[in-house]
C-alpha cells in the first residue's frame, strides 16, 4: 500500500525540526514507508558500526528490532538516547535464550569438564544480557556478515565454541566455512535436563549450537529449493545463513543482507535470482532491479514478513519523531550500566576482528 501523504509529510516536518540532532537507522527488512526515512539502511553488523560513528547525534532513532536497539545504546555515549518507535518490536530467535538458562548450560559445560575449553559466540541477535554473559566468558558476538572470522577467532582462543542462539547459522558457518562434520555439532535444547546431551558427547564435540532459529528463516526447505528451480530454469539461488542447513547446502550463494544487496548489484542484466530472506526487502529488490533487467524472486511462494520487524510502521515512527520533537522522550532503550560494560567487550571484540 502506498504511505499516507499525510504522516510522510509529518514524518519529514519532524524529521527537519529536528535536524543533526536525530539520526535514523533503518535494517533492510523494515517497511517501504518507513525505510525512505531513515539517514542510513544495513545489516545488523553495519548499523552497529554506523550507529557507533554518529557521536553528535541527541537520538537515534532504531527502525530494527530490540536487539539492534539494545546494541547501539551499548556502542554510543551515555548522553545518546536509543529509541526504538514500537516496544513490541522484539526477535523470537533473541528470545529463544535467556540469561537463566544459559547459565545453567554454563552449568552444565562445567559438570562435563569442558567449560574451560568453550569460547562463547554470541549471533548479534540476542538480548544484552546474553551478549553481557560472552563477554563474560572471553567470548565474541557475531552478525552473520563475520560470523566465519568470529568462529575462526573463537577457535584460536578454544577448543570448542558454544554457539547462541541461531544454530543455523553457527551450524552452516562451522561446516561451509571451516570445514567441520555435522558430527562436530551437538545441539543443545535448555528445554531438557543437560541440554539433552550427555558429557561424552558433549567432550566429543567442536560446536555446541543453541537450539534457537529464526521462525522467517525456517520456513524455507529443500522443496523450496527445488521448486523454484524447477519453474525458473537457470534461476541463482541466494540465502541468507538463518535458514536450515539442506537449503544452505542447495543453494548457490550465501551470506548477510548487505551480501544479497551486493550480489544483486553485481549481478549482469538477463540473470534470474530466488532470494530466500524476509519478504519487504525481496519485494524492494524486485522493484529495484526490475529496470535493470535482473528477475528477482522470493524463494517460496508462502509470504513471509518478520512479523515483529513489522511493528516499526509509518505511525510509530511519526509519533516517535513528533514526541522528539515536542521534547518528550519515549520509548528509550537503556541497558543498565554492568550488563553494558560485559556487552560492549564483547561487541568490541567483533568490531576489533580482522
Ligand atoms: P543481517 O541483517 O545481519 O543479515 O541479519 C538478518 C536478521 O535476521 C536481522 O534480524
Ligand atoms: Fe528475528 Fe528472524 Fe525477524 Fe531477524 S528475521 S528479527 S532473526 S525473527
Amino acid at each position: 500500500l502506498p504511505s499516507d501523504p499525510d504522516l510522510v509529510e509529518r514524518a519529514r516536518a519532524a524529521k527537519e525540526k529536528l535536524g543533526d540532532k536525530v539520526f535514523v537507522l533503518g535494517h533492510h527488512y523494515q517497511r517501504d514507508e518507513v525505510i525512505q526515512f531513515a539517514d542510513v539502511t544495513g545489516d545488523s553488523f553495519k548499523l552497529a558500526r554506523d550507529a557507533a560513528a554518529r557521536p553528535e547525534a541527541e537520538y537515534i532513532v532504531f527502525c530494527g528490532v530490540h536487539f539492534m536497539a539494545e546494541s547501539a545504546d551499548i556502542l554510543t555515549s551515555d548522553d545518546q538516547k536509543v529509541v526504538l518507535p514500537d516496544l513490541a518490536a522484539g526477535c523470537s530467535m533473541a528470545d529463544m535464550a535467556t540469561a537463566e538458562q544459559v547459565a545453567e548450560c554454563w552449568d552444565v559445560l562445567t559438570e562435563a569438564g569442558i567449560a574451560e575449553q568453550v569460547v562463547p559466540v554470541s549471533y548479534m541477535n540476542s538480548s544484552a544480557d546474553i551478549k553481557a554473559f560472552t563477554g563474560k566468558h572471553g567470548g565474541t558476538i557475531c552478525t552473520s556478515s563475520n560470523a566465519k572470522r568470529a568462529l575462526e577467532w573463537a577457535f584460536s582462543q578454544g577448543e570448542k565454541v558454544l554457539f547462541l542462539p541461531d544454530q543455523h547459522l553457527g551450524r552452516n558457518t562451522a561446516v561451509r566455512d571451516l570445514g567441520m562434520t555435522l558430527e562436530d555439532c551437538v545441539v543443545y535444547n535448555p528445554h531438557k535436563p543437560n541440554g539433552g546431551l550427555t558429557a561424552e558427547q558433549l567432550r566429543d564435540a567442536k560446536m555446541i549450537l543453541w537450539r534457537g532459529h529464526c521462525s522467517v528463516h525456517g520456513r524455507f526447505n529443500l522443496d523450496s529449493v527445488n521448486d523454484v528451480r524447477e519453474r525458473i530454469p537457470g534461476v541463482n539461488v541466494l540465502v541468507h545463513p538463518e535458514c536450515k542447513h539442506e537449503v544452505v547446502s542447495a543453494a548457490d550463494y550465501v551470506g548477510s543482507t548487505e551480501y544479497i544487496i551486493k550480489t544483486l548489484e553485481a549481478a549482469p542484466a538477463g540473470s534470474k535470482w530466488a532470494i530466500g530472506t524476509e519478504l519487504n526487502l525481496v519485494r524492494r529488490l524486485a522493484n529495484r532491479f526490475a529496470d535493470e533487467g535482473k528477475e528477482v524472486v522470493f524463494l517460496d511462494r508462502t509470504v513471509c514478513f518478520c512479523s515483529t520487524m513489522n511493528r516499526i510502521d509509518l505511525p510509530h515512527l511519526v509519533w516517535a519523531l513528533e514526541s522528539l520533537a515536542d521534547g518528550s522522550l519515549v520509548n528509550r532503550i537503556e541497558v543498565d550500566k554492568e550488563t553494558e560494560a560485559f556487552a560492549k567487550l564483547a561487541l568490541e571484540r567483533m568490531l576489533a576482528l580482522p
